[in-house]
């Protein structure tokens, strides 16, 4: 089954990501957002990257415009009614995500295909609000998407071979490098993303090393893009503090205990380059 239609729930950083790259790679485009001027700001973001792109010569200004005209933006959830297929990428909400199953499920055909673009919450826990579990897998994309290789495609205990070669396609025609990951805590690559990142937080907070030191290590003893603070701030403590409890919730495995400096800092509002400052500064 080839998708001609995809529906993005979401246009904040992986929701837009998503949206652009999908119709990068031809396909028609809705990405919905709760309210205009979420749906502003996500859009522009869009229209920033391609004039990015273009500016740089990896795109002609005709293929930004052809891309830009098949993204279309809404705040009517009825508009995914003729997707093939839906990714859903709203924040990291149980409830939230169980809601929007519903809906996408009442709206989108029979066929459609629905996904989550969670980075660590059970797939199986969405697919069964729906009367199409066969039809429901995980999507998990990288920060930043238009960047970053790869998909881990997530198959549920239920998820059909069909609905999984189907995404597959998806994934490689936009021009990803997909892995198919069970629907167990971290997938594959947070499952080891995870434990190390803990390791560079324990180490920061018991002064074993100064943040620049373990950065500057991993980074080129590792030969990573980034050492692991800098990512933090880049990925948002929030969001890895997120990851590492809701693993922990469901494995109650030691290796994703979160250090307590790592609470403070998410209490304290210091999650990173979208507040000005994480582990560095960036006022
Ligand atoms: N959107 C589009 N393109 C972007 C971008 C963005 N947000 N950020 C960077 N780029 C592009 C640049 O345009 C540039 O393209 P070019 O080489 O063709 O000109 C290229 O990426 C490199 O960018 P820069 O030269 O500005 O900077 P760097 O070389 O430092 O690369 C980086 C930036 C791509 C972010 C790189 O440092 C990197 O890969 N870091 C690691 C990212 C990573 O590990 N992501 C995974 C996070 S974990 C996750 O998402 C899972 C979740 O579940 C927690």
């Amino acid at each position: 089954m080839a998708f001609k239609k995809i529906g993005v729930v979401g246009c904040g950083l992986m929701g837009r990501g998503i949206a652009e790259v999908s119709a990068k790679t031809g396909y028609d485009v809705v990405v919905s957002e709760i309210n205009r001027e979420l749906l502003d700001k996500g859009m522009a973001a869009i229209n920033q990257s391609l004039a990015k792109a273009v500016e740089k010569g990896k795109m002609t200004e005709a293929d930004r415009d052809k891309t830009l005209s098949k993204i279309k933006g809404t705040v009517d959830m009825q508009e995914f009614k003729d997707c093939d297929l839906v990714v859903e990428a709203a924040i990291e909400n149980l409830g939230l995500k169980k809601k929007i199953f519903i809906d996408l499920d009442r709206i989108c055909a029979p066929g459609a295909i629905l996904s989550t673009n969670t980075s660590c919450l059970s797939v199986m826990d969405v697919a069964a609000v729906t009367k199409r579990p066969d039809k429901v897998l995980g999507c998990h994309f990288f920060n930043p998407v238009p960047v970053m290789k790869l998909l881990e495609l997530v198959k549920t205990i239920t998820t059909s071979q069909e609905t999984l070669d189907a995404a597959l396609e998806w994934g490689k025609s936009l021009g990803k490098t997909v892995i198919v990951a069970p629907d167990r805590p971290g997938f594959i690559v947070n499952r080891a993303f995870m434990p190390y990142m803990v390791e560079a937080f324990e180490m920061y907070e018991s002064g074993v090393a100064s943040r620049e030191d373990i950065d500057t290590g991993v980074q080129l003893g590792l030969n990573h893009p980034m050492g692991p603070l800098t990512l933090a701030d880049m990925v948002g403590l929030d969001t890895l503090l997120f990851v590492i409890d809701a693993i922990y919730a469901e494995t109650k495995n030691p290796k994703f205990v979160a250090p307590v400096l790592l609470r403070k800092m998410v209490t304290a509002g210091h999650l990173g380059r979208k507040t000005g400052k994480g582990f560095y500064d960036y006022k």
